[in-house]
């Protein structure tokens, strides 16, 4: 068994996560010849991270380009605002696309033997839990591990259905007249083309304003996961300016390098010039039928040419019908551009995965029975038009943040694929998934 008993305060848990992650990646870019970024090694262990330093990921690199000309890690995002020693980077890791992910999370566990902050019965299986023992510990906080986070929210009182059936096996917290679900953590990074804040945009709540959304969610969580007092108004504009101003993306992909090679428009520092415009993803356009050797190698090249395949089969109708930038519309970042909210199936039952809690739901007027581990908007907004329906999020540097949608239920970008061919009926050759796989690695 692990025996580690030290625990580390877990500010110098992830700087030693960044530098071990950080450092790696940094010797895979020099070995490829690009010895400009070892100079960025000077500033690590200061509270400046340059822009475009790099992150291993298993496609890559991933960066983050900071419009503040770096990323700024004393900002009162990445400092404890409350009372149990967490941070909203407790949950949000510049090396994970800023969300976290599972082995993140059993990382902290390993090192700190479930002390870390994160490890608080806000965020356990269920509201009492018991941590009595490591065991105990590590048993209760089974969905966290999975990089799931317990969320959820009152049924409206005007809400066109009711709750009539739950079932929940951890004691999550469902009810009749509650809704608690396992959610991942959004990255927060990409809101010069965004318009809603929160996986059911209960931060937004229709209005667009992302900087107000930003700065609600912020008191929220300081008074709510860091159970602090209320933050002065300074402060949540600090973090709120802070997160508007970071720009995360793929950086590089194995075997091709750069993506802003060879013409190509990838990258973080590209992203932060890109409008909120409803427009193809043009990122790859010049790598389109690429020919071997024509730019470096041929067997980059011929990668280069199938990431743009991917991007063209994202841009284009599919044979199922519909098409992935037909909800993933913002031009070369993936939200939808007005902020609509879509149901992709993934709270059906049919892919409910042990710990979920499920609910029945019947429509008051119609009967109409439905199913669901995670009703999405309709926790705000009650409508049974709602239920299921997601925010549409970023797609940039998607490789670093695994497993996928609000739940997790993807384990890989060719999960996602394939949850879209049974969900939605789309229909791929084994060619056209492995090239729309390769064309997401690289955003
Ligand atoms: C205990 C873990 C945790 C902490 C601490 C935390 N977050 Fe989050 N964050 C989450 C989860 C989980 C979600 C998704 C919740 C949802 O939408 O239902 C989220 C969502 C968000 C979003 C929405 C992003 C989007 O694209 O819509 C923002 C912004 C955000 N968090 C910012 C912050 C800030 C700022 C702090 C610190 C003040 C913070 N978070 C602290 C777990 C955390
Ligand atoms: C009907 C609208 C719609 C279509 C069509 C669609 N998406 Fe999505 N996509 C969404 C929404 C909404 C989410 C979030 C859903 C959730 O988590 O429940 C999402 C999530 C994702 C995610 C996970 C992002 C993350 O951070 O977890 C990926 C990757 C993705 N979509 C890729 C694709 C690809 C590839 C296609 C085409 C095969 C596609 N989408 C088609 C609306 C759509």
């Amino acid at each position: 068994m692990f025996k580690v008993q030290t625990k580390l305060p877990s500010t110098a848990l992830i700087a030693g996560a960044i530098i071990a992650i950080g450092s790696a990646s940094l010797w895979f870019t020099a070995a490829a010849g690009e010895a400009e970024e070892v100079a960025a090694l000077s500033s690590v262990g200061s509270k400046e991270l340059p822009n475009n330093f790099p992150f291993l990921n298993p496609s890559g690199t991933a960066a983050t380009f900071s419009t503040a000309g770096f990323v700024d890690l004393g900002n009162p995002f990445h400092v404890p605002q409350g009372t149990n020693g967490r941070s909203c980077e407790s949950c949000h890791l510049v090396q994970a696309g800023w969300s976290i992910r599972p082995i993140d999370v059993e990382l902290k566990f390993l090192l700190t033997n479930g002390a870390d902050p994160i490890f608080h019965k806000l965020d356990a299986n269920n509201p009492n839990p018991d941590v009595s023992t490591r065991a105990a510990r590590y048993a209760s906080f089974s969905m966290l591990r999975k990089g799931l986070f317990r969320r959820g929210g009152p049924l409206p009182s005007n809400a066109e259905f009711e709750i009539i059936a739950v079932d929940d096996p951890l004691g999550a917290g469902g009810s009749l007249t509650n809704f608690q679900a396992f959610r991942r953590p959004l990255g927060t990074a990409n809101f010069h083309i965004a318009r809603n804040i929160g996986w059911h945009d209960q931060n937004t709540n229709g209005s667009g304003n992302i900087h107000a959304g930003l700065v609600g969610q912020a008191a929220g969580n300081i008074t709510g996961s860091q159970e602090g007092p209320p933050a002065a108004p300074a402060t949540l504009e600090s973090i709120a300016v802070y997160e508007e101003g970071l720009r995360f993306a793929q950086q590089t992909v194995f075997g091709v390098g750069k993506l802003t090679s060879c013409g190509a428009q990838g990258g973080p520092e590209n992203l932060s010039l890109q409008p909120a415009i409803d427009a193809r993803f043009n990122l790859f356009d010049a790598w389109i039928d690429l020919v071997p050797g024509s730019c470096s190698t041929k067997v980059a090249d011929r990668k280069r040419a199938q990431i743009a395949r991917g991007q063209e089969i994202f841009n284009a109708q599919n044979a199922g019908g519909g098409s992935c930038r037909g909800c993933h519309n913002a031009a070369n970042n993936g939200s939808h551009v007005n902020g609509r909210l879509f149901d992709v199936g993934a709270s059906r039952a049919q892919f409910r995965e042990p710990g979920m809690p499920l609910y029945t739901l019947r429509h008051k007027t119609t009967q109409e029975i439905r199913q669901t581990t995670d009703p999405g908007r309709a926790i705000r907004s009650g409508l049974w038009s709602d239920i299921d329906r997601f925010k549409t999020p970023s797609l940039r540097g998607v490789a670093a943040r695994a497993p996928y949608f609000h739940n997790g239920i993807a384990k890989s970008l060719r999960d996602v694929v394939i949850h879209y061919e049974v969900a939605l009926g789309f229909r791929f050759t084994e060619q056209e998934r492995q090239d729309l796989v390769a064309f997401m690695e690289a955003l």
